[in-house]
């Protein structure tokens, strides 16, 4: 493949050689779904799961090539129609190599359903479209998955933002797919998603369908100086270098949260001329916030008035210990303690607000910035 223009890529896998590290984390992974367990990979957003999963599979490709990797993320799904109308497209007819015969397979299998197959200009690879009808979700959905079980291939099926079940009106689905994936001996799966309270629940709570059916595993920041040493490979290019203790910053200010960390180098990057020094990445982040003010104003119109403030105090503040002391309270002239408590929850639970060892702060440090200069 040639060079990407820069090669701090901030939307999708690229490969190998602009992917930071993990190899711990791949390692343990592949290893996990060899030796036959199902993985549920949690972390906050944007710090780097999807990635993983593409790494991971890229690895699993290019070292095991009978095994079949399907990635499905039902981010966008509302209902269960929709979720099984993702996993007939990532799965079917990838299952086997390009051919008439794989396909004729696929139409035999599910002859009675209506769908639709369309090829991939470049790739020939075909594309199955389902049209599934209304009750008949929970039948394809075991059709799916017993094609996947008569293939015979070792199939490794990745489902992103898998928390997003729970919001389907759909009844039972937990149970639905534990039932499928006991039963399957060539498949093994990859949850992942962002909601760590909803999926440890779902996963470590006997009484759910998926009790201790998958090993846990956390993402957390990228190696700080294995991050720098990545970064600085590409800028020797340029003839330049981002010190240890700018990277430090950065690395802080962003809690270590990839995208964020990420975003900001692919700009200094662009800026080739300039050395690489604290202005230039206050303008960068300047410069970023900018852009976003419109999603930031969105955010903001959809809180109520109290979380606003609550946000807009902890945006200030960098990092809370303790919200709800009457010093901090006092400060930001915010309602009692009960409110502020019901405030955090929400902001909690909407991602907006997270918390580590240390206290409580604003995920998004653009948006943090945003909120600090509002007043
Ligand atoms: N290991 C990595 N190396 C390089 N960039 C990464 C890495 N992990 C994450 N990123 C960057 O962070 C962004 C968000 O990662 P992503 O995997 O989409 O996060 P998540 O799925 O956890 O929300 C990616 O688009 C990429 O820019
Ligand atoms: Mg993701």
């Amino acid at each position: 493949m040639k060079a990407l223009n820069n090669p701090f890529v901030t939307y999708g896998y690229k490969g190998p050689e602009y992917f930071c590290d993990r190899e711990q984390e791949t390692k343990s992974i592949i290893t996990a779904l060899h030796n036959e367990r199902n993985i549920t990979l949690v972390a906050p957003r944007r710090m780097g799961k999807t990635g993983l999963i593409h790494h991971v599979f890229n690895q699993i490709e290019q070292t095991q090539p009978d095994v079949r990797c399907f990635y499905v993320d039902i981010f966008p799904t509302k209902n269960l129609q929709q979720m099984v109308q993702a996993m007939a497209r990532a799965i079917l007819g990838k299952l086997d190599s390009p051919s008439q015969t794989a396909m004729r397979k696929v139409t035999q299998f599910f002859g009675r359903f209506r769908h639709t197959v369309t090829y991939d200009e470049i790739t020939g690879v075909p594309t199955v479209s389902l049209d599934i009808a209304p009750n008949e979700e929970r039948n394809t959905l075991k059709q799916i998955f017993e094609y996947m079980h008569q293939s015979g291939a070792r199939c490794y099926v990745a489902i992103d933002e898998f928390q997003q079940i729970l919001q389907y009106s759909d009844t039972g689905i937990e149970a639905l797919i534990r039932s499928y994936i006991q039963f399957l001996p060539n498949v093994y799966f990859i949850f992942a998603g962002s909601q760590h309270h909803v999926l440890e629940q779902m996963f470590s709570s006997v009484n759910r369908p998926f009790f201790q059916s998958t090993q846990m595993m956390h993402l957390g920041p990228l190696d700080e100086s294995k991050y720098r040493k990545f970064a600085n490979d590409f800028f020797k290019v340029q003839n330049r270098e981002i010190s240890t203790k700018l990277f430090h910053q950065l690395y802080e200010t962003m809690h270590g949260v990839t995208w964020y960390v990420h975003v900001v180098l692919n700009r200094v990057y662009q800026e080739a001329e300039k050395p690489i020094t604290h202005k230039l990445i206050d303008q960068v982040m300047r410069e970023l916030v900018e852009e976003q003010s419109p999603v930031f104003q969105n955010y903001y119109n959809a809180m109520t008035v109290n979380q606003a403030a609550v946000a807009v105090a902890i945006a200030r503040e960098q990092k809370v210990a303790k919200p709800l002391s009457q010093d901090f309270i006092a400060r930001y002239r915010l309602p009692s303690p009960s409110s502020v408590q019901t405030s955090l929850e929400k902001l909690e639970a909407n991602q907006i607000v997270l918390r580590n060892s240390d206290g409580y702060f604003i995920y998004d440090h653009f948006f943090a910035m945003w909120l600090r200069d509002l007043v």
